[in-house]
């Protein structure tokens, strides 16, 4: 029979092209993507402020919103949940995302607000939602035009802000929106989402590889869900070790035997060692500093010598972040072991 003329059997086949069309995409679709919570229940963490969001949806009194904290914990996804929420289907209507650091400016920003604030709502009555990520990139100029854009547009628009540091908001903006902080997801919570994207994903995954991730991911689920896919494109397994070296990240070996240098061995020795090591291996100072303050708050050790040894480790980091050559401040961190060596006496 041919099949070409007939609509059913072409509406059918566009069907399944559409189908195939979807599956190839999400099986290369990143995983970050494919796993973005969809809903408000699907967000782990953050109880309070999920809760908090329904009821103001709920009771249609949803005000502006400035969500902030650090890359990773679930901001744009709330939003984007919060969209789905309030508008069902329709929700990529009525809801316009911007980029607030584009440097395309106030301008744009105000015109591409105003004409989607103006056009009709057609099918559903209530208030569009306009996103502002990344809005402490603004100048101050900037916020101030938006505080004024804002205020035009309050009868019929809810802005949601996004932003990293809630103090480059000027005071004016901060008014006018409920803020919530989005805090770095607990070890628990990662945990359970990367478990569910394990199986789902049917990656083949030690305890000792998901706690890697665990510790590299250092609370940010984006973190950690993009060095779970990229070790798992790389390796077969996703171990301890693969993980390690997938991030480029010292491996445990490796910080085992630093960390006996730099609590046994003398400076100009310890020096070299580190030196041949980081340099061999290439691993970033940043990268050691933060495995072995894991490690060093874990010991047993005086709480002034601690004390000494972190604070040594954030400015070696600080510098590190300014321009400090690798060289200087790798023999600055032995330093700061020989020197709580001392304070401890041995
Ligand atoms: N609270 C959360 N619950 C579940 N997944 C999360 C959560 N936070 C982040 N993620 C995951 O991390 C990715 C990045 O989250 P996103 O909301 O874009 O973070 P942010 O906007 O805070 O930088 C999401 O796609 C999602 O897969
Ligand atoms: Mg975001």
């Amino acid at each position: 029979m041919d099949v070409s003329n007939d609509p059913a059997a072409k509406a059918m086949d566009s069907d399944a092209a559409a189908r195939a069309l979807a599956l190839a995409a999400s099986s290369t679709l990143p995983w970050v993507e494919k796993y973005r919570p969809s809903s408000l229940d699907e967000l782990v963490a953050h109880e309070d402020i999920v809760s908090i969001l329904t009821t103001l949806i709920e009771s249609n009194k949803l005000p502006h919103l400035l969500f902030y904290g650090p890359p990773g914990t679930g901001k744009t996804s709330t939003i984007l949940a919060c969209a789905r929420k309030l508008y069902g289907p329709t929700f990529s209507s009525m809801t316009l995302e911007l980029n607030a650091s584009d440097d395309r400016g106030i301008d744009v920003v105000r015109d591409q607000i105003k004409e989607f604030a103006g056009t009709k709502r057609l099918f559903s009555s209530g208030v569009k939602l306009v996103i502002l990520d990344e809005a402490d990139a603004m100048t101050s100029d900037a916020q101030f035009a938006l505080r004024r854009v804002i205020e035009r547009h309050t009868r019929h628009t809810r802005f949601c802000l996004i932003c990293n540091y809630v103090g480059k908001i000027i005071p004016a903006l901060q008014s006018r929106c409920t803020r919530f902080r989005f805090a770095p997801l607990r070890p628990d919570q990662i945990r359970s989402r990367l478990a569910h994207v394990i199986a789902s994903e049917k990656v083949d995954a030690t305890p000792a590889g998901e706690q890697a991730i665990l510790n590299l991911g250092q609370g940010d689920m984006r973190r950690v869900l993009n060095l779970l896919q990229s070790t798992h494109m790389a390796h077969v397994k996703v171990d301890e070790d693969t993980v390690y070296l997938t991030a480029g990240a010292p491996l445990v070996s490796d910080v085992d035997a630093a960390q006996q240098w730099l609590m046994t061995g003398n400076i100009r020795d310890v020096v070299n060692l580190m030196q041949n090591m980081t340099v061999t291996k290439g691993y970033a100072i940043g990268d050691m500093i933060t495995e072995l303050t894991l490690r060093i708050i874990k010991l047993d050790m005086p709480p002034t010598v601690l004390a000494h040894l972190l604070e040594a480790l954030s400015d070696i980091e600080h510098r590190m972040a300014f321009g400090g050559t690798e060289q200087l401040q790798l023999a600055a961190l032995v330093g700061a072991f020989i020197i709580a060596r001392h304070m401890m006496g041995s």
